[in-house]
């Protein structure tokens, strides 16, 4: 055991005992937090009366996994991407006494959650979350996840954007695990749509002055689902906002914070407004080339090649997305990750989107300065080509030949 000492704003130094792996994520969350209690005048945790420190759900009813198989009085048909709650939430904490390593997760009554006026998620935005799915099986029992580690990897690399101490790949799969098997009876039928889970890393403990919080949260919760766009698996109409940029470079667009969905909101609301279905930015340097849809990353196609915007900070980097780029690779098709512009768009013949939710969507036409462009959809395209391939690894129809899924039984 080490001992890492983190110091406090009045020079208090608070130390804890940690193993090796402890000591250095203590380093990554103590750097943050010893230039907040310097600047930000604040506390440590550990200095908190426990009232202060939030809430765990323990008041909530202890889990006991629900033997129930079916999501009630559920309408699988017509499931949409609408929030039903679900029986089950997994939650797990850590803070500056724990040095940065999270321990304890464990599963509560699905419910709101207690926050201090102050945290740092509610004041300053310190969070992240993520999106994944889980299919159920259609040859035996049990159900499938999509490569989890990578969305475990890309909230650790986020979390260090953001300041903020991350679980384990294995804590997050074995959390993600978990979740499914509590919720089993909400997972969709074959065919009829997925058992969303919503990751959350967030500043849960409270701090005033800008400055990493002393305690954070790892939550997730689920919720079946079916097609995110109302239009379903029918094409979608995008316009291109050239006012509002969804990221810059230097900034967050890279990391899954979720401080660049709030911002998207705007400009998605007056898309609607006027029968678009989303909104496509671009880069916020010379507004000509394309970045992502406020929810999905985008890809175009012209003769064999299919071209998306390469990630170079301003891009979420799709699990999808970098799925869909291997399998159009496999099938022959020249996948470049590259610069987008707005005149490679306009000589597309096909133009797709690709991300958890909204799984692989065609495009059918995409706005720009009042003018409307046309894409191909329909059978025989790309896009339908690699929805097809992605979803049938999935969801078990297909061999996986690539260890993308994972099972949980
Ligand atoms: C997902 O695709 O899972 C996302 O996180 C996007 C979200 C806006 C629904």
């Amino acid at each position: 055991m080490g001992m890492a000492v983190l110091s406090s704003a009045k020079g208090a130094v608070l130390p804890c005992a940690c193993s090796g792996r402890a000591l250095a994520l203590a380093r990554v969350l103590g750097s943050g937090l010893r230039g907040a209690f310097a600047t930000a005048g604040g506390s440590s945790s550990s200095l908190l009366p426990r009232r202060w420190a939030s809430s765990l759900p323990q008041q909530l009813e202890p889990a006991d996994r629900s033997d129930e198989e079916s999501g009630g009085e559920i309408d699988w048909d017509n499931l949409g991407f609408g929030l039903t709650p679900t029986d089950y939430m997994y939650v797990m904490r850590c803070s500056l006494e724990d040095c940065g390593v999270f321990s304890g997760g464990k599963l509560s009554r699905y419910g709101n959650i207690e926050l201090s006026p102050s945290s740092g998620v509610l004041n300053y935005g310190q969070g992240l979350f993520e999106g994944m799915k889980a299919h159920r099986r259609p040859d035996r029992a049990g159900y499938t996840l999509f490569r989890p580690e990578e969305n475990a990897r890309r909230m650790q690399h986020g979390a260090e954007r953001m300041c903020m101490p991350a679980p384990s790949v294995e804590q997050f799969v074995d959390a993600v695990k978990q979740t499914v098997l509590a919720n089993r009876r909400w997972v969709p039928p074959q065919g009829k749509g997925a058992l969303y889970l919503r990751p959350l890393l967030i500043g849960s403990g409270p701090i005033l002055g800008l400055a990493p919080a002393p305690e954070y949260t790892f939550l997730i919760y689920a919720a079946p689902v079916g097609n995110y766009f109302k239009e379903g698996l029918a094409p979608i109409n995008l316009v291109i906002e050239d006012g509002i940029h969804r990221a810059m470079p230097g900034g967050t667009g890279g990391v899954k914070t979720i401080t660049n969905y709030a911002p998207v909101l705007k400009p998605q609301m007056d898309a609607k407004s006027k029968g678009f279905t989303d909104v496509l930015y671009l880069d916020s340097v010379h507004k000509r080339y394309l970045e992502e849809v406020s929810s999905c990353n985008v890809f175009v196609v012209k003769g064999g090649v299919v071209a998306t915007p390469a990630t170079r900070g301003t891009i979420l980097p799709g699990i999808t997305r970098k799925s869909v780029i291997e399998l159009a690779t496999d099938r022959g098709y020249k996948v470049e990750e590259r610069l987008v512009s707005i005149d490679d768009l306009m000589d597309a013949d096909e133009v797709f989107c690709t991300g958890t939710a909204v799984v692989v969507a065609p495009v059918s036409t995409v706005t720009y300065q009042g003018q409307k462009y046309d894409f191909r959809t329909g059978p025989d395209t790309v896009s339908q080509k690699l929805h097809t391939a992605l979803t049938s690894i999935q969801m078990g129809l297909a061999e996986d030949k690539k260890g993308w899924t994972v099972a949980i039984d």
